[in-house]
């Protein structure tokens, strides 16, 4: 996209948009992971500096991506990792976007030395439950003013469903929505070669008013500017 075709709709705007997947460490060499390329996320990024915001690019793994230009990169390893950078980068921001691949269990006890092979089988991996970073920041919110958050704060989900047996994709990212307490959800189909690791992507947009629009089938530039629109549009009628 050329930057100059873009609207400069974002000015004065301080987005923080998360990235990528996490990545759990097992032992030194070892972790659990997921298949978010970061593409997406990173998207997001590259066209709200296109649009005039300020932004904040929380990066966990990602794919070997080019770092959009003019955004401040920040790393984050762990989902813990990712957490603390997201909540302080958050503090002052006007918009935050949840794009990345959060992992929702991390191994409980993290080795210290590469775990050796034996003759028999390993024991089972305990898991222990990571914080859901977007409920945090949904719960932060409401208690604003002390909170150290901005209180008209719009804060974005993402989701990635495959569906299954008797309930559909958009069946369960409306119970998503509703759970999370999000301002907008972004929903992607996955699984069937969609989403994960591609250049295209295609899904719907939700917004806690109740308000459903499909997103068209585009590159992931093509449905960033999308969910900034419909960003814009609801920071627009928030301070009407
Ligand atoms: N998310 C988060 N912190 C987590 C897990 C998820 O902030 N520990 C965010 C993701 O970045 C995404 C949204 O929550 O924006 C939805 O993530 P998803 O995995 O679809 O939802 P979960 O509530 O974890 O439900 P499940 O994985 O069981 O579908
Ligand atoms: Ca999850």
């Amino acid at each position: 996209a050329r930057s100059d075709a873009l609207p400069r709709d974002m000015e004065g705007l301080h987005v923080v948009v998360s990235a990528g997947g996490t990545r759990e460490p097992l032992d030194p060499v070892r972790f659990l992971g997921n298949r978010s390329s970061g593409k997406q996320g990173y998207a997001l990024a590259r066209t709200a500096v296109q649009r005039g915001a300020r932004v904040t690019l929380v990066s966990a793994h990602t794919a070997a991506l080019p770092e959009p230009a003019g955004a401040e990169i920040i790393n984050a390893g762990t989902a813990a990792e990712l957490r603390d950078a997201v909540h302080k980068a958050a503090a002052d921001a006007d918009v935050v976007v949840m794009a990345a691949a959060v992992a929702d269990f991390r191994p409980t006890h993290r080795a210290e030395f590469k775990i050796k092979k034996t003759e028999a089988d390993p024991d089972a991996v305990a898991l222990t439950r990571n914080a859901d970073v977007l409920a945090e920041l949904v719960e932060n919110r409401r208690r604003e003013p002390g909170s150290g958050q901005v209180a008209s704060q719009v804060i974005v989900g993402f989701a990635a469903e495959t569906g299954d047996n008797g309930s559909d994709v958009l069946d369960h990212a409306r119970a998503k929505l509703a759970r999370k307490g999000c301002d907008l959800l972004v929903v992607n189909r996955v699984g069937e070669g969609k989403a994960f690791e591609t250049e295209d992507n295609e899904g719907w947009l939700l917004s806690a008013d109740g308000t459903e629009r499909a997103i068209a089938f585009g590159s992931k530039a093509q449905v960033a500017s999308e969910v900034w629109d419909a960003v814009v549009s609801t920071i627009s009628r928030s301070r009407r």
